[in-house]
């Protein structure tokens, strides 16, 4: 991967992070390139779910999630979903509530390195779920991945037309957190229904970065 790129990324994160936090960034199980279904089966098994077991989310299957919305799958810089003009301008955040191995706070997740960054601890399901008309399927869900994006990434490019680029973006990520979680026996639901300055201000976003869309995820 170019050292652009990268160089670009370190700094974006490190000035998410809290500094009061200065937290280790949380190096990410590698992703798994077999699964146990077939991607037929898994387009025909795929539903949005809104209610999930109780149980602990392993970070192996977290990461093998945020790997499917935008992993690396180059040594270039091209990810999972596909991008206008490879500009790449969407950010995965995991709300982690009951994930094993993690502390319970906020995450940014790192492409270049298959890592996260701890942005700040404390659980902010309850007022994720708040700002989303209280939908509770955010507030029940181990964890939440919240898709935001820096429109200025593509529209530096393709003018206006780049916001319409940068949604059917979500909706590729989006497609690939559901087929991975239909393979992990992880279920999600998208949730478009949210107040996007409370969820900007929850997860503490960068002023340059919009949510668009929030994926609760946890085992069916
Ligand atoms: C852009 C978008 C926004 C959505 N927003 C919500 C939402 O806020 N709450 C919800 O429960 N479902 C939401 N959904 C899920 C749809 O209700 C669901 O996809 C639809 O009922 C079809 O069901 P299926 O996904 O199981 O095939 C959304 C789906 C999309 C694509």
């Amino acid at each position: 991967m170019s050292r652009y790129i990268e160089r670009n990324e370190n700094d974006r994160f490190n000035a998410a992070r809290d500094p009061a936090d200065p937290s280790p960034e949380v190096e990410l199980p590698k992703p798994v390139l077999a699964g146990n279904i077939s991607i037929e089966q898994a387009l025909a098994e795929r539903r949005s779910i809104r209610s999930y077991s109780n149980n602990e989310l392993s970070l192996s299957n977290v990461a093998q999630l945020l790997w499917a919305a935008q992993g690396m799958t180059s040594d270039l810089f091209f990810r999972a979903a596909p991008s206008a003009g490879a500009l790449y301008p969407l950010e995965v955040y995991l709300v982690a509530g009951n994930v094993s191995g993690l502390d319970v706070g906020v995450y940014r997740y790192v492409p270049s390195r298959h890592s996260m960054i701890r942005i700040f601890k404390g659980d902010r399901r309850d007022e994720l779920c708040r700002a989303s008309l209280s939908q509770s399927q955010i507030r029940d869900a181990a964890a939440v991945v919240v898709i935001a994006a820096d429109y200025s990434r593509t529209t530096v490019k393709y003018g206006t037309r780049g916001i319409r680029y940068v949604h059917i973006e979500v909706g590729c990520a989006a497609e690939n957190i559901y087929l991975q979680g239909v393979s992990l026996g992880i279920g999600t639901c998208a949730v478009g229904a949210f107040d996007d300055e409370e969820v900007a201000s929850i997860l503490n976003l960068p002023s340059n970065e919009d949510p668009l869309l929030i994926l609760p995820i946890g085992y069916v």
